[in-house]
């Protein structure tokens, strides 16, 4: 069982850990509102988040009219409850109808949902295939989970993925099963460090290489 904290800092931010692992805080929250307008800037709809966390990703998209529904995958039921109970900011987004969190992992989410049914799909649930929280994770950034992605994509879907390093094994899964591949990467400061984060990104999935799922 996954130990799950959210603690208010000496310095007033408010920080997830999982395990003892630092996952996130809300000081420096750049590259996860970039996630969402990688969507928005597709003019994307319907889209699928993998990761609650500290809501900022869904927060942006949900402040654009253009979406209709966003349904979010949190492995961690205990996110949605703190999110409920104030302790992160937020409970205002759930009460949003355009808004689906479902507690469970972003893999068999993804897999439920109806082929071409998203215009977007956004992953932001570890902390990329080299730097994983959870090992179970390591299957996010696998062919078998990234075909499934593009199957539930949209003609002109996007599928985008947050790191905290490139990756030159997404960038080649992304390049066999989409038409348009990017890569972004964003400059953070994160607790008095210099880092850079990654949003690699695959647009109009290639239905030829896609196995049914
Ligand atoms: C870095 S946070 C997401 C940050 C989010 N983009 C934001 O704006 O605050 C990662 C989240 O993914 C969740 N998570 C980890 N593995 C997951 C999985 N396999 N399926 C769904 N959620 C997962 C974690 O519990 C955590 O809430």
């Amino acid at each position: 069982m996954d130990e799950v904290i959210v603690r208010r800092r000496d310095d007033g931010a408010l920080e997830l850990r999982v395990n003892g692992v630092f996952v996130m805080d809300d000081l420096e929250t750049t590259s996860e509102r970039l996630l969402a307008n990688t969507a928005l800037d597709t003019g994307a709809r319907d889209v699928l988040v993998g990761g609650l966390g500290l809501g900022f990703t869904t927060r942006e998209l949900l402040a654009s009219a253009v979406v209709d529904r966003v349904v979010v995958a949190e492995l961690h039921g205990e996110i949605v409850d703190r999110m409920r109970d104030g302790t992160i900011p937020g409970a205002d987004l759930l009460d949003d109808p355009r808004l689906d969190v479902v507690v469970g992992d972003v893999r068999d989410v993804v897999s439920a949902q109806p082929r071409a049914s998203f215009d977007a799909i956004l992953l932001d649930v570890d902390n990329g295939p080299d730097f994983l929280v959870h090992d179970e994770n390591a299957a996010v950034y696998r062919e078998g989970f990234v075909a499934t992605c593009a199957a539930r994509l949209r003609t002109t879907g996007l599928l985008a993925i947050w790191s905290m390093a490139d990756s030159d094994a997404v960038r080649a899964l992304l390049e066999a099963h989409f038409d348009e591949v990017t890569v972004e990467s964003v400059d953070v400061r994160l607790q008095g460090r210099d880092e850079c984060y990654w949003i690699l990104a695959g647009r109009r999935p290639r239905r030829s290489a896609i196995v049914p799922t």
